[in-house]
Order: structure tokens, then C-alpha cells, then sequence
């Protein structure tokens, strides 16, 4: 059933590691073959000679940046003729944690291609084939910081919101067409881009998730889009998040990011 709406192919965007290294292997359980994209091409080709190992599925690696202004150029020669009925698009966390003004434009840049161009390019593209077929699953994964803005994330936080509006508008224009679309929010996650960070996950008195723990829950609400706050203590978190006193969100968010380093 899943590998008929959702295969034979299902493209997941950063997933060499963490979350998005889990959606590959659970997706590749259901049968569904993975093409997975990351830079680095030493994990992406480790990630997907254990999935060949353990699913007997066929994986397909493709070392391209998602902030690359010829994305869907490079996507399509990657892809080839393959049919892709499902998208999962996880990359798109922080690489630092610095003031606006005193981070470098360039930089600033690569988070919105990454957040912001590649995810609509991509989304385009293959959107497009999905609704032709009139089957498919999107999922992008998005964070709690896109609830409101926080310190030291200006441009992460505001990349969080557009990919939500974008994602939350195709669950409704896309569901007609028989196509399954979600945003997943997910909290603070022990993965190896946090640790690169030298984010400060114990002692901060926020729980952390594991990776599979937040790849599980997307895949398990696919069908209860819009959106879905994976952790019941971040949907309780949420709440608080979106409330209209907007002053009152960012205090909250800006604190939380201070406190863990
Ligand atoms: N970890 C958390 O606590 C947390 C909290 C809230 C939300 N999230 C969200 O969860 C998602 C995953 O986060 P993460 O912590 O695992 O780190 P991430 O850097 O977003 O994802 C890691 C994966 O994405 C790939 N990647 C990163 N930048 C890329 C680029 N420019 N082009 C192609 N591939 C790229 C990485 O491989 P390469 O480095 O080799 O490219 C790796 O496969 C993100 O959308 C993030 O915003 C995470």
C-alpha cells in the first residue's frame, strides 16, 4: 500500500545523516527505493550501502547542494527516468548561531537557497510529476524556531516560516490531486549537525528527540497534514509559540537559543 501511493521511488533531500538518514532507512523498509542527495559523498554512499544491505531496495546517491541555483538541472540529470512519488526534504538546519549583522551575506545566502530556493525548485519539479499521476507524498521537515523569530537565527528562523506557508499551501491545492502533503515540525534532535555546532543538548532542561523518533512520526501523520509537531512536548511547546503575543513568542524562542550555547 505505502510503496503503491508512494514509490517506486521516494527522493530524500540530505539524507547522508540524522533525521533525513532515517526516513531513507524507513522508507526503504516499506520497500520503496531511496535516492538520496547530500554534499558530502562518503556518508551518502555508507548511508546507502547499508540500505541496500538491510532493505534489498535500490539506492541511488546524488552529491549536489540544494542551494545550487541549478538545482533542478542537476536533480533531473541525477534522477534520470526514475518515478519519483515521494519527496522528503530535511535538509536545511543552521551551521552557526551568530547576530544577523555580523554574519557575511554570502552566508546568509546559502541558508535561504537551501531553505527557501531549493525547497520551491525542487517542490516545482517534482511536484508537477506527482500531480500528473495523481499520487505522491511530500514531506518537509521544518523546525519549532519557524513559529516565531530567535536570537542568533534571523534568516534560519524566517527560511523555517516560508517553508511552512509554502508546504501548508500545497497540502491544500495538492490534496485533490490525491497527493499527501506535511509539514513536520521537529524540536531539539541529538543529530550529528547539532553536534557539529557544539550545540549544548544536556543540562539545558529542553528534551531531545533522536532522529528515528522524528522520521517515525512524520511517516506515521503523513495523512494528518497540514502539519505536524513531532514530540508531544514540543506540540505543547507550540502552543505557547503561536500565540499572537508576538512579544511574548520571541522572548521565548531567543532564550532558548541563548541557553544552549
Ligand atoms: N537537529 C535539530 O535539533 C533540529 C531542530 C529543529 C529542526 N531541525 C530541522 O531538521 C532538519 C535536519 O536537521 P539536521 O540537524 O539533521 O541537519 P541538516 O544539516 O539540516 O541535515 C543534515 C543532512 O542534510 C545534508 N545537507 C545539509 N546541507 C545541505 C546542502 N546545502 N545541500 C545538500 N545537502 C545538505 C547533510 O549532508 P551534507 O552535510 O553532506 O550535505 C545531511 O545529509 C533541518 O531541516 C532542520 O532545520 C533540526
Amino acid at each position: 500500500m505505502f510503496a503503491e501511493q508512494y514509490g517506486p521511488w521516494a527522493l530524500i533531500a540530505g539524507g547522508s545523516e540524522g533525521i533525513g538518514a532515517g526516513f531513507a532507512r524507513k522508507i526503504a523498509a516499506h520497500g520503496v527505493n531511496v535516492m538520496l542527495i547530500a554534499r558530502k559523498p562518503q556518508p551518502l554512499e555508507e548511508v546507502a550501502q547499508q540500505i541496500r544491505q538491510t532493505a534489498g531496495v535500490q539506492v541511488r546517491t546524488a552529491s549536489i547542494d540544494l542551494s545550487t541555483p541549478d538545482l533542478t538541472e542537476r536533480v533531473r540529470a541525477a534522477a534520470g527516468d526514475i518515478e519519483i512519488g515521494m519527496v522528503v526534504y530535511n535538509a536545511g538546519a543552521e551551521s552557526k548561531m551568530v547576530p544577523f549583522l555580523d554574519r557575511p551575506l554570502d552566508e546568509l545566502m546559502r541558508v535561504i537557497g537551501v531553505n527557501v530556493t531549493g525547497l520551491t525548485m525542487l517542490l516545482h519539479e517534482l511536484g508537477a510529476k506527482m500531480r500528473a499521476r495523481r499520487r505522491g507524498g511530500i514531506i518537509v521537515v521544518g523546525s519549532m524556531a519557524g513559529f516565531a523569530g530567535g536570537s542568533r537565527m534571523a534568516v534560519y528562523t524566517a527560511g523555517k516560516a516560508y517553508e511552512q506557508m509554502l508546504t501548508e499551501t500545497l497540502w491544500w491545492e495538492l490534496r485533490p490531486h490525491g497527493i499527501d502533503v506535511l509539514m513536520l515540525i521537529a524540536g531539539t534532535t541529538r543529530t550529528p549537525a547539532m553536534a557539529r555546532m557544539g550545540i549544548k543538548l544536556e543540562g539545558t532542561g529542553q528534551p531531545v528527540m533522536e532522529p528515528d523518533e522524528v522520521a517515525q512520526e512524520g511517516l506515521d501523520n503523513l495523512k494528518n497534514g497540514p502539519t505536524w509537531v513531532a514530540g508531544a512536548h514540543n506540540r505543547e511547546a507550540a502552543k505557547f509559540m503561536c500565540t499572537a503575543d508576538r512579544r511574548a513568542a520571541v522572548e521565548m524562542v531567543s532564550s532558548g537559543a541563548d541557553s544552549m550555547g
